[in-house]
């Protein structure tokens, strides 16, 4: 089994479709969900698909090796990020290099960079009348958005539609391709996992 620790700040409506898309699969398992807000809807889906969840604080993440052994000690293998929003540190890059994945809602390197999530990444898109956005799954490093590229893919957009218009077409592409995205990123990178 690859076990994979789900890392998420928000309503967790990307975290809900990967549980979905892995619940009953043979070899990849969804073992943990990890935020660091205690309020995020993230672990209400967590608990009603019965996958333990963590919340951290900044010094377990920043301060100390608790989040790290706590990976240990749930045997994870990968690190998915949906909608975290803290930066992952230099030590769990190493520990997880190549192993860790994040889903950035526009097409990287436009729109990515410090500040540029939720709907600070749609606005600017509004505001350059771009003709196209869309979804990007990369490889996380130490700067925010910078790691490799695994996966793209654009949406058209027209002129009338606003910010939270073009993030709802965003978050569409982002449910429909980012498990298979993470699935087939493990069986074509398997033997550097385990
Ligand atoms: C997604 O747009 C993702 O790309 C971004 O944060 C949003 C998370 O949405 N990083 P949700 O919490 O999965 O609904």
């Amino acid at each position: 089994m690859v076990r994979i620790a789900i890392f998420a700040s928000g309503g967790g409506s990307n975290a809900e479709k990967i549980i979905q898309y892995f619940e009953h699969h043979p070899t990849i398992q969804i073992a943990l969900v990890i935020s660091n807000n205690k309020n995020a809807g993230v672990l209400g889906i967590a608990d009603r698909y019965k996958v333990p969840s963590q919340v951290i604080h900044r010094k377990d993440m920043y301060e100390s090796d608790h989040l790290l052994t706590l990976l240990k000690n749930y045997k994870i293998d990968l690190l998915v990020l949906a909608g975290f929003l803290w930066l992952i540190p230099a030590y769990l890059i190493s520990a997880y290099t190549n192993k860790i994945i994040n889903i950035h809602p526009s097409l990287l390197p436009k729109y990515g960079g410090k500040g540029m999530y939720g709907h600070h990444v749609h606005e600017a898109v509004k505001a350059d009348q771009s003709a196209i956005s869309g979804m990007t799954v990369h490889l996380v490093n130490e700067k925010y958005d910078e790691g490799g590229i695994i996966f793209q893919k654009e949406c058209k957009l027209n002129q009338d539609m606003n910010a939270t218009e073009i993030a709802a077409e965003v978050l569409k592409l982002e449910h429909k391709y980012f498990s298979a995205v993470i699935e087939n990123y493990i069986t074509t990178h398997i033997n550097r996992l385990k």
